[in-house]
C-alpha cells in the first residue's frame, strides 16, 4: 500500500545526501552586510536586501515601536479583525510611490501574487512567462483560467499565443519585473505593446525591482518610462523594503475586488504591525536615499565586469542579481563550499528555482557592502578559478550582453 509520507527524496536531496556541502537552511546567528555562520564571520552575497536596510537603526526602531504599542501580531486577518491603522497608511503611500489608484498590502509577496488567483476565472486565459516565479505559477494553478505559458521573454511566442486565443475571452499576461535568479529585465515596452494590441490586462510583479530600480525607485516599469502603462503591479516588503509583506497596486475597483475575495488575503492572519512600521521608515529611505540604488549598482558593475573577466558565466544580467552558471548542480555545490571556506555567503540555485542543468550561484550586493567586500568577493571567486579550473559555460548561455544598466 502507498504511504503518502513514503516520498522519495528529490533531485537536490540526493544531490546533498553524499555531499559535504550544507548550502539551504543555514542558521546565522548575526545578519547584516557581513553574518556569522558556525562562529565565523562572512559576508553577506546571498540575500535580497539589497538596499540593506532591514538591519538599518531607523527600520529596527520604527518596528521596534509599533511593537510596543501594538504588539506582535495582529491575531487575525486583515477582513475581520486584523487591520491597523499602519496598514492602512502603507496602502495610501504605495499606492503613490509606486504608481496606482489604490494599493493593499498582504502578509507576505507570496500571497500577494495567490491573491492574483481571485481575478482568473473560468473562460479567461493568462499568459505566463516559462521563468515567473513560483507565486505567480501557483497563482495560476489556483485560477480558474485557461493557462498558456511562453517561452522566457520570448515576444514573438506570446504574440502567437495571444493570436491565436479567444479575443471575446478576458485575457491576461503576467511577468516577473525583474527575474530573480537570472537578473534579467523583463521586456517591458514589448510586452506593453503586446497587451495593449491584443486588448490583454498586464501584471508586473515587481517583488526584485521596486525600491532598487529608476530613478525614484518606482522599479521596472519608471525604469523603462511606463508609468500608468501596466494594468496591475504586484510586489513584496521582503527585500528592498527591509521587513515582510505584499502589495498590489492598481485599480481602485481591482483593488477592492481583491479585498473581498482573494482567499489569501481573508483567510490569513494580517502584516504583524511591527512588519509594516518597518516598511513605513523604509519607503522614507527609499525615497530620501537615492544614493542607496547608485551604490548597489556600481556595486553589481564591478561584480558583474569582474566575474566576466574571470571567465565566469554570469548571462544576461544587468542588474545587482549576478549569477554565475555553473550548469551542472554538483559543481554548483562544490563552487558554493568553495567560496563559503574563503568566506562569502552566496545562494546555490538549482532546480527547480531554475531548469535542469542551469544551476547557478546567485550573489547579490547591497548598498551597505563597502568597496572592500566587493573586493574580497571577488578574490574568492579568482580562488575558485585556480583551484577547479575554468567554470564550465552552458552553451544556450552564449547570448550577446547587455550593458550594464545604472539609474540615473
Ligand atoms: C519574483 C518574486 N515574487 C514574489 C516573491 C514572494 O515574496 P515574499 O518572500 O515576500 O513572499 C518572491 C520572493 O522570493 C520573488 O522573488
Amino acid at each position: 500500500m502507498a504511504d503518502v509520507f513514503g516520498k522519495k527524496r528529490s533531485a537536490v536531496q540526493r544531490a546533498l545526501a553524499d555531499d559535504p556541502a550544507r548550502p539551504y537552511y543555514r542558521p546565522l546567528a548575526a545578519r547584516g552586510a557581513e553574518v556569522e555562520i558556525d562562529g565565523r564571520t562572512v559576508i553577506m552575497a546571498g540575500c535580497n536586501d539589497y538596499l540593506g536596510l532591514s538591519t538599518d537603526p531607523r527600520v529596527t526602531e520604527a518596528a521596534a515601536r509599533a511593537l510596543r504599542r501594538f504588539g506582535a501580531s495582529c491575531s487575525g486577518s486583515r477582513v475581520l479583525n486584523g487591520t491597523l491603522t499602519l496598514h492602512e497608511e502603507l496602502e495610501g503611500r504605495l499606492a503613490a510611490f509606486v504608481g496606482g489608484e489604490a494599493a493593499l498590502v498582504t502578509t507576505t509577496g507570496f500571497q500577494a501574487n495567490l491573491a492574483l488567483a481571485a481575478l482568473l476565472d473560468e473562460g479567461d486565459t493568462v499568459f505566463a512567462d516559462m521563468s515567473n516565479h513560483a507565486s505567480l505559477v501557483d497563482a495560476v494553478r489556483l485560477g480558474s483560467a485557461d493557462h498558456r505559458r511562453y517561452r522566457h521573454s520570448d515576444l514573438a511566442h506570446l504574440d502567437r499565443l495571444l493570436a491565436a486565443s479567444d479575443p471575446a475571452a478576458g485575457r491576461i499576461v503576467v511577468t516577473d519585473g525583474l527575474f530573480s535568479m537570472e537578473g534579467d529585465l523583463c521586456r517591458l515596452p514589448g510586452l506593453v505593446a503586446l497587451a495593449r494590441r491584443h486588448g490583454a490586462r498586464l501584471v508586473v510583479d515587481g517583488a526584485h525591482d521596486i525600491g532598487l530600480l529608476g530613478p525614484g525607485g518606482r522599479g521596472v516599469v519608471e525604469h523603462f518610462g511606463l508609468a500608468g502603462e501596466v494594468d496591475l503591479i504586484t510586489g513584496t516588503l521582503s527585500k528592498c523594503f527591509g521587513s515582510v509583506g505584499g502589495m498590489l497596486v492598481g485599480p481602485a475597483a481591482v483593488v477592492e475586488h481583491l479585498r473581498y475575495n482573494a482567499r489569501s488575503v481573508l483567510f490569513s492572519a494580517a502584516m504583524p504591525p511591527a512588519s509594516a512600521a518597518a516598511a513605513l521608515a523604509a519607503l522614507d529611505i527609499v525615497e530620501a536615499e537615492p544614493e542607496r540604488r547608485r551604490r548597489v549598482f556600481d556595486h553589481a558593475r564591478r561584480l558583474l565586469e569582474g566575474l566576466r573577466s574571470l571567465g565566469y558565466d554570469t548571462g544576461d544580467s544587468t542588474t545587482p542579481i549576478v549569477p554565475v552558471y555553473t550548469g551542472d548542480t554538483r559543481l554548483c555545490l562544490r563552487v558554493w563550499q568553495e567560496l563559503l571556506d574563503a568566506g562569502v555567503f552566496t545562494n546555490a540555485v538549482v532546480e527547480p528555482a531554475v531548469a535542469r542543468n542551469r544551476a547557478l550561484i546567485r550573489v547579490t550586493p547591497q548598498a551597505v557592502h563597502t568597496d572592500g567586500h566587493i573586493t574580497r568577493v571577488l578574490d574568492a571567486f579568482a580562488e575558485v578559478a585556480r583551484r577547479l579550473g575554468p567554470v564550465p559555460a552552458a552553451p544556450a548561455n552564449e547570448r550577446p550582453r547587455r550593458p550594464v544598466e545604472v539609474p540615473a
